[in-house]
């Protein structure tokens, strides 16, 4: 089994105050609670106050996973910050963060966008400054506010997302905790798949690209589904297979929460049952980059996920871009 470089230190998550029931959306669009139940799992998702920012969730996740790690905002040497919702274009939601939390001025920031594997792709990139010697604390944020990239009347889609935040510090491992493996991958033959299409280079902002709905979530739900399980499997797979790990050795697989049907289907391709899964998609539908790291704070705020235990988590979103991790929590 590997030897674990960088541990998550600490994790803390943050949700907006507003609940949005899927019976609240019977009332703007032509879907049912029983549908989206019974296609996704999800039943309510959490959504962004008027005037809160992407870097606002960020930063009081970010406050949370501090104190669980015991340290202050001036000790970080790196913020990563995963969105694919940021404040804006320019400059990067980390930077906005630094701010927020009272980090080093001199602290290097900066966003990634992997979608729903942007977590993952941040734990990857935070353990190599850990082991490298580069970083010794490094804030990763999964972060999104899809509510405000939504068409509010494409019942397809607006059904599926929530806005969060989850954050953890990741630090040198002192022992046997910590990060076994990390895996991440990308297939660019899927970016017709899910997209926001307008807003960049390619189709500029105009009016008529906003009246059009151009800068909002543009998905062919089937494609995503068939790739989330195929890619999912084969990354946890990979990951086990690394560490010399059987399913048995699992104590708990954190996904990322999309959908409860595309979990069905890992569990049963990898030979993990659904019982080890950490689930919590029925409360805050499916937060992209954002969804692992606030059901690992929860799981382990609730005592659930304990120290020592092994935790496998796997994601897969827009791009297709996905990855998988182990670690001794
Ligand atoms: N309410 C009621 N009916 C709906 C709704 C809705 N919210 N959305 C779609 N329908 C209808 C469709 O219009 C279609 O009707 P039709 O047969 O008359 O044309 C019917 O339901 C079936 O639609 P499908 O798209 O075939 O439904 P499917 O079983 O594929 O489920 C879903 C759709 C849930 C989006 C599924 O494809 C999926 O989960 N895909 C993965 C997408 C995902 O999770 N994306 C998130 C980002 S990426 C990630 O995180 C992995």
């Amino acid at each position: 089994m590997s030897v674990p470089h960088s541990r998550i230190l600490g994790t803390g998550h943050y949700v907006p105050e507003r609940v949005l029931t899927n019976q609240e959306l019977e009332a703007k669009v032509d879907t049912s609670d029983e549908w989206i139940v019974s296609r996704t799992g999800i039943r309510e998702r959490h959504i962004a106050a008027e005037g809160e920012a992407t870097s606002d969730m960020a930063s009081e996740a970010a406050k949370r996973a501090l104190a669980a790690a015991g340290i202050e905002a001036t000790d970080l040497d790196l913020i990563i910050v995963a969105t694919v919702t940021p404040d804006m274009p320019l400059p990067s939601t980390a930077c906005f963060v630094q701010s927020k939390i009272g980090a080093r001025r001199d602290c290097p920031s900066f966003d990634i966008a992997a979608a729903c594997a942007g977590f993952i792709y941040g734990l990857d990139l935070a353990d190599k400054f850990v082991r490298t010697g580069a970083a010794k604390y490094v804030l990763v944020v999964g972060v999104e506010l899809l509510s405000r990239v939504m068409n509010w009347d494409d019942r397809t889609t607006c059904v599926l997302f929530g806005d969060g935040a989850g954050a953890a510090i990741v630090g040198a491992s002192d022992g046997e905790r910590g990060l076994l493996s990390t895996h991440i991958y990308a297939d660019g033959g899927f970016t017709q798949s899910l997209q926001i299409p307008g807003g960049g280079s390619v189709e500029p902002a105009t009016a008529s690209s906003v009246a059009q709905g151009r800068h909002t979530v543009h998905m062919i739900g089937k494609d995503i589904f068939k790739a989330a399980v195929k890619n999912l499997s084969a990354a946890s797979k990979a990951a086990l297979e690394q560490n010399d790990l059987t399913t048995d050795d699992v104590d708990w697989v954190v996904p990322h929460q999309a959908n409860l049907r595309i979990l069905g289907g890992v569990s049963e391709r990898v030979g993990i049952p659904m019982s080890r899964f950490y689930l919590n998609l029925e409360r805050y539908g499916n937060t992209s980059s954002a969804s692992i790291p606030i059901a690992l704070d929860e799981g382990v705020r609730a005592g659930e996920i304990k120290p020592g235990q092994t935790v496998l988590v796997c994601a897969l979103g827009g791009g297709v871009a996905w990855g998988s991790a182990v670690m001794r929590f």
